[in-house]
């Protein structure tokens, strides 16, 4: 479904990816986990659009995506959350989660849709109905109409998840969608990416919290300093030395 191959990403003197090659399997929980700075956002910048790899190809099914740009590849089915990302505070729960259709052609046109008064009512319609579908699928649906300013963290990145989700994508990447939450409100997001794979979302999830990944993830990959050091099935990651050193070295 997603195939990640040779990337290679730097920073000046600084190799956040290291030719790192992973294959994302149709329909999978694909869990991400490696210590902070090794490399897991830049990845999912690469994916999507938002940096351009120095080498190395992304491939969606059979198509080459490398280096497209962020809007054209939003459009093909590959949503994102982002770490700690902001909700336009001005805006209802529902608006925000609405704004996410137009994150696919940019800014400019969220605005747009947003503001005009002559946007075809229809699509309006149909956006908001998908946008309380997306949020039902959180949990949110009763808070459709509060103030995004209102919510408190954990609300707020569910409402990302919602938003990520209203344009029906194929791949759903998240990125630490369960970052400053508690044991019961993490179990809340593992359940309700359960929920998402189910509607035949592939999912990639990055983490540092290693036992929501080991619960979730159908597959691991493990990053440490931009380099891909294990890959597998949880229990295989679980005992790999190779993972146990990274994490006993960095913690
Ligand atoms: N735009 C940038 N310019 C310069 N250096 C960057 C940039 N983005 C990331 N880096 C560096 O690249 C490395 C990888 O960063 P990245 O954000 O991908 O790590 P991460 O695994 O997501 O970390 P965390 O767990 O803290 O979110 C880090 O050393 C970081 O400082
Ligand atoms: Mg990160």
């Amino acid at each position: 479904m997603l195939k990640i191959a040779g990337l290679i990403k730097s920073f000046g003197a600084l190799r956040a990816l290291d030719s790192v090659s992973i294959e994302v399997a149709a329909g999978a929980i694909h869990g991400i986990i490696g210590p902070n700075g090794s490399g897991k956002t830049t990845l999912f910048n690469c994916i999507t659009g938002l940096l351009k790899p120095d080498s190395g190809t992304v491939h969606l099914a059979d198509r080459d995506i490398t280096g497209q740009r962020a809007d054209l590849i939003a459009g093909m089915g590959i949503r994102r959350t982002f770490q700690a990302g902001k909700l336009v505070p001005s805006l209802t729960v529902l608006e925000n989660v609405m704004a996410g259709v137009n994150d696919s052609v940019g800014k400019a046109a969220v605005d747009t849709f947003l503001r005009l008064p002559f946007v075809a009512s229809r699509r309006e319609r149909d956006i908001e109905s998908r946008a309380r579908r997306a949020l039902a699928v959180t949990g949110l649906e009763a808070s459709a109409d509060r103030w995004s300013a209102d919510l408190v963290w954990t609300e707020r990145q569910l409402v990302q998840i919602a938003r990520a989700l209203v344009s029906d994508p194929k791949i759903l990447l998240l990125d630490e969608p369960a970052s400053g939450m508690g044991r019961k409100e993490t179990e809340k997001v593992e359940e309700i990416i359960r929920v998402v794979r189910e509607g035949g979302v592939t999912v990639v999830v990055v983490s540092h919290d290693v036992k929501m990944l080991m619960n979730l993830s159908d597959t691991v990959t493990v990053l440490n300093f931009g380099q891909k050091i294990a890959e597998g099935s949880p229990e295989a990651i679980q005992k790999d030395p190779r993972v146990l050193e990274a994490y006993l070295g960095a913690e």
